[in-house]
């Protein structure tokens, strides 16, 4: 919209400051707060650099815009970049916790809050969501997205991309966000990060991409590279991926950043010479802003007077970028996303700290609950024991940049306290999560001894996913496997409260415990939600968004994989020469959709017809009965079969699911629409088809349910 604004400013500036719109630097924190190297102090007054990112605070981010406004020749204001990704101030769980509240409201409620803290505290653009489907529980990075499936990914994609930027950019407090990262990065080979990618264009589109295009269609501003090759090509220099698809078929016309020096990384890829010859390759595949690599910077006026980069494709990349700066009225006012009332007011308010309460409970997942030792009554003498019962700062997760772990962060100890008085629970540490020292252990087993339940609250330590965070052994760290053990001896009830980024291996775990409850990395408010949750005043409602696999050796696990020629026979699990491990059932531990509530539902499900004519829909009815004793959530899941195609097809697939509320022993009928734009696949030609033939479906609260109904696509 602002293509005659953006050409006036073009028309004015030098080959110099053309390039400096495409320099993103980052600004370092240290201990009195946000600072600039030097060097970057004098590139902005330069105009050498057109976005700074890590820098934040009101008082802070306006020097540095007084700074590109009042010193450099054409004032062009700067971006100011964050990785806003489950909350800036007032943290929500972590995205891949949040996604399994299957809740879309509330994560485009979450991402709105986010921006509205961001944009109070200077920061203008986030780079989130991270739309990296991810089916590796290896891969740290898992923690930071959506999980493993295309369709609910993509919706997730859309609904953070509105959350940030609102309906209208130029909002003081909205923001510009960022799909990243582009493409297949979920995909790194052996799950180690930043690892090698090879993959058919036909999965590409069919599993990877499609949460990029739901984020683009919603109105993403920009795009981040990945750091992975994908067939060969880095991302970062791919025009297959660039300009083909994204700036090509998808006309995307926002600005595509790189990671993190992932340009000047094609060097060690072994794609480019130099940095100079990487420069030249990723503008000429279309990145627009190189962070914090500095080779536009260096090299890329020299590329152009050498011909290897033309300034027409500079021009482009600039065009994008100051476009963005228009959408969001920083030349009408740089200081917009500055100001001191709303960093006061709006950071960290009781309605935010409210809606992370709301969220961190909505997430987690019940995973076990024998003989319903959960709830906990409140007549109970319980035991807290494990390393995260007092922890403040690894309950906020990974990336919670500005998060404050310890003060504002409620552990699940405070939670307690407050819930119940210090004196009326027993605690004991136990062990650290990680290292060998089991001296606590008997402390622990004596607490353990003088109460009636064992809350345990246990997992990894934040660090260990995230960026850079690939583990071999996905197992509960360190000793605390033998502290549950341990505790177990006393013949207690144990229920465990898991805090991790990433599935675990817990099949020990799930025969040992009479309860799990997968609380992820809850947040700011993650210790009065856990308590609500072990307590009953919320009843569980979150549902897996990935496998949770039983043996490392299974990974990658997800539930819509394809058959093979010879797949296990449930009626014969131990037969050999089909596709199977030894000793390993092929299944998850806790599949795809599962999650268990304090009440139990049952769905009694009815079609309109048996076959369905393209331009028709197939109208599916599930009564679903709340037939426990609670009021409760349930999360309707459609799953369907295409039993014949011409591209092996999964063995099924999620299409649809609503999240209800149903009052004890109240029905409500779901129904879901199917057509036959919904059956469509990508086929050998890569064209996106349907298929005439048969398909099998079931509606349920989980993945791992039986094919109930039948219907036929028919001819036209
Ligand atoms: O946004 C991140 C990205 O996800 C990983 N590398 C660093 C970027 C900026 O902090």
């Amino acid at each position: 919209p602002y293509a005659a604004e953006v050409d006036s400013v073009l028309g004015l500036m030098t080959l110099e400051e053309k390039i400096g719109q495409t320099v993103l630097f980052t600004s370092g924190w240290d201990v009195t707060g946000p600072s600039m190297d030097d060097n970057y102090k004098e590139y902005l007054e330069n105009g050498s650099v057109g976005a700074v990112f890590n820098a934040f605070t009101t008082k802070y981010n306006r020097e540095l815009q007084k700074i590109a406004v009042e010193h450099t020749r054409l004032g062009i204001p700067l971006l100011f970049g964050y990785d806003v990704i489950h909350g800036h101030r007032t943290i929500f769980p972590i995205p891949l916790g949040e996604s399994a509240s299957w809740d879309l409201e509330l994560m485009e409620k979450t991402a709105r809050i986010a921006a509205v803290e961001a944009s109070a505290e200077g920061i203008n653009w986030t780079f989130a969501p991270m739309v990296d489907i991810a089916r590796d529980a290896r891969w740290g990075r898992i923690a930071e997205g959506a999980g493993e499936d295309t369709y609910l990914g993509s919706l997730i994609a859309r609904a953070r991309v509105k959350g940030f930027q609102g309906d209208d950019l130029s909002a003081d407090n909205t923001i510009l966000a960022c799909a990243k990262h582009y493409a297949a990065y979920g995909a790194a080979l052996s799950g180690r990060d930043y690892n090698t990618v090879d993959m058919s264009e036909n999965e590409l589109r069919t599993t990877y991409l499609p949460p990029f295009k739901a984020a683009l269609d919603a109105g993403v501003a920009t795009f981040m590279n990945s750091f992975n090759d994908l067939n060969g090509v880095p991302a970062t220099g791919n025009n297959f991926l660039l300009r083909n698809i994204l700036k090509g078929d998808w006309k995307f016309n926002g600005f595509v950043v790189t990671d993190y020096t992932s340009m000047n990384e094609m060097v060690a890829h072994g794609y480019a010479r130099d940095d100079k010859h990487a420069g030249e390759i990723a503008m000429n595949a279309g990145v627009d802003m190189d962070m914090q690599g500095g080779i536009y910077m260096k090299y890329l006026k020299k590329s152009i007077e050498e011909g290897k980069v033309s300034e027409t494709d500079l021009d482009d990349a600039v065009r994008r970028i100051l476009e963005m700066k228009f959408r969001l009225g920083l030349f009408d006012d740089p200081y917009r996303y500055m100001d001191e009332t709303r960093e006061k007011e709006e950071v960290l308010n009781k309605e935010h700290l409210a809606v992370a309460r709301d969220a961190a409970r909505k997430s987690m997942v019940l995973l076990k609950n024998d003989n319903e030792v959960l709830p906990l009554s409140s007549d109970s003498k319980v035991a807290l024991i494990g390393p995260l019962v007092k922890d403040e700062k690894n309950i906020i997760g990974n990336w919670a940049a500005a998060g404050d772990r310890g003060g504002t962060a409620v552990s699940v100890f405070e939670a307690f306290e407050e819930r119940l008085g210090t004196d009326n629970f027993l605690y004991a540490e136990g062990c650290k999560v990680l290292g060998e020292d089991i001296s606590g252990f008997k402390e622990a087993v004596s607490a353990a001894g003088k109460a009636d339940v064992v809350v345990m609250v246990v997992g990894e330590l934040e660090g260990m996913t995230g960026e850079a965070a690939s583990r071999t052994d996905i197992n509960i760290p360190g000793r605390q496997k033998q502290l549950i053990e341990a505790i177990k001896e006393t013949g207690k009830p144990v229920v465990l409260v898991l805090m991790n980024g990433r599935p675990l291996t817990l099949e020990w775990e799930n025969e040992t415990a009479d309860a799990i409850l997968e609380a992820w990395w809850p947040g700011t408010m993650g210790g009065h939600a856990i308590a609500d949750v072990l307590y009953g005043d919320y009843n569980p409602s979150g549902k897996l968004t990935v496998s949770f696999p039983r043996a490392v050796g299974q990974l990658p696990l997800f539930y819509n994989h394809k058959n093979t020629g010879r797949p296990i026979k449930p009626e014969d699990p131990d037969q050999k020469y089909v596709s199977r491990y030894l000793y390993t059932p092929n299944t998850p531990l806790y599949p795809f959709g599962y999650g268990l509530s304090y009440t139990t539902f049952a769905y009694d499900v009815v079609t309109d017809k048996k076959s369905l004519t393209p331009g028709d829909t197939l109208t599916i009815t599930a009564k679903v009965t709340n037939t426990g004793e609670r009021d409760g959530e349930e999360t309707v899941q459609l799953y369907v079969h295409d039993k014949v195609a011409s591209i092996t097809p999964p063995v099924k697939e999620l299409k649809r699911f609503r999240k209800i509320f149903l009052r004890k022993g109240e029905s409500k009928n779901v129904t879901f629409s199917l057509s036959a734009e919904d059956l469509k696949f990508y086929n050998q030609d890569l064209e996106w088809v349907y298929e005439p033939g048969a398909f099998e479906f079931f509606v349920g609260g989980s993945s791992d349910l039986p094919f109930t109904h039948t219907f036929e696509l028919a001819e036209k």
